[in-house]
């Protein structure tokens, strides 16, 4: 009897061990993980790998000058791209993204009967900023670069000419194109009247801040609100 007992719970327990030891094995074998040669994966950037600083060719070259040289035709053509997703024309359907009749300085994300990104109006300002020349620019070269979390998914044009053109081009959807930008407004032989926002590159008597302010809130926290 006694030992009759013992047997049974030896079995039991060898029994146990056996088949966690074959579990063990198994999923061993299912779940191998050879080490791979090269650690990690391999990340291919189309865009330059270097993060740096963003479009530094769209800096080197204002808008103004570039568009002093468009041709709205050649613009038409690359329009092509932009109409996968969007119309031009007045009173035009929204697509994947927005009617573009008259986007010249028309505020950002204000489109009717477009929902935008949360990236996107949170680039509006809540409709303070508009489509400038220099906007459009910025955000064609590289949307998502631009403009962080924008739904547009298109890589953008690198290149000068195709994003003057098309600038060009838009400029003419409209029923009251907006003037061109005067070129040398920005560059540092500035005119008699400053452009519109565009600070000057060097501050005149050291009381211009070096940056921008426009748009710019204040740093600085305000007493606690309400
Ligand atoms: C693959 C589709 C797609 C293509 C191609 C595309 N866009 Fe867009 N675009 C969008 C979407 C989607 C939005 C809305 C973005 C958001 O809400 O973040 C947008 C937004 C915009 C806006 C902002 C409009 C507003 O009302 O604030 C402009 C300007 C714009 N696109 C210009 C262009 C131009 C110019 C081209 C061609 C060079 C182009 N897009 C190509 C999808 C596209």
């Amino acid at each position: 009897m006694d030992s009759n007992e013992v047997n049974k719970l030896l079995a039991g327990f060898l029994g146990t061990v056996f088949i966690v030891f074959s579990v063990g094995i198994v999923s061993d074998a299912l779940f191998a993980s050879p080490t791979p040669e090269k650690p990690g994966f391999a990340i291919e950037a189309t865009e330059p790998a270097e993060g740096g600083p963003a479009a530094p060719a769209a800096e080197a070259k204002p808008i103004a000058e570039l568009l002093a040289t468009a041709n709205a035709e050649a613009g038409a053509a690359i329009f092509k791209k932009c109409q996968a997703c969007h119309s031009g024309e007045k009173g035009g359907p929204n697509k994947v993204g927005p009617d573009l009749w008259d986007i010249i300085d028309r505020p950002v994300a204000e489109h009717e009967g477009f929902a935008y990104s949360a990236g996107m109006k949170e680039f509006s300002k809540g409709g303070s900023e508009k489509w400038t020349y220099d906007n459009l620019n910025h955000f064609i070269t590289s949307p998502k670069k631009f403009v962080k979390g924008t739904a547009m998914g298109f890589a953008g044009l690198p290149k000068d000419e195709d994003r003057a053109n098309v600038i060009a081009y838009l400029r003419t959807l409209s029923d009251n194109p907006k003037p061109l930008p005067a070129p040398g407004a920005s560059a540092e032989n500035a005119p008699a009247k400053p452009a519109e926002g565009a600070a000057p590159a060097k501050p005149a008597e050291g009381a211009a801040p070096a940056k921008p302010a426009e748009g710019a809130a204040p740093a600085a926290p305000a007493a606690p609100a309400k």
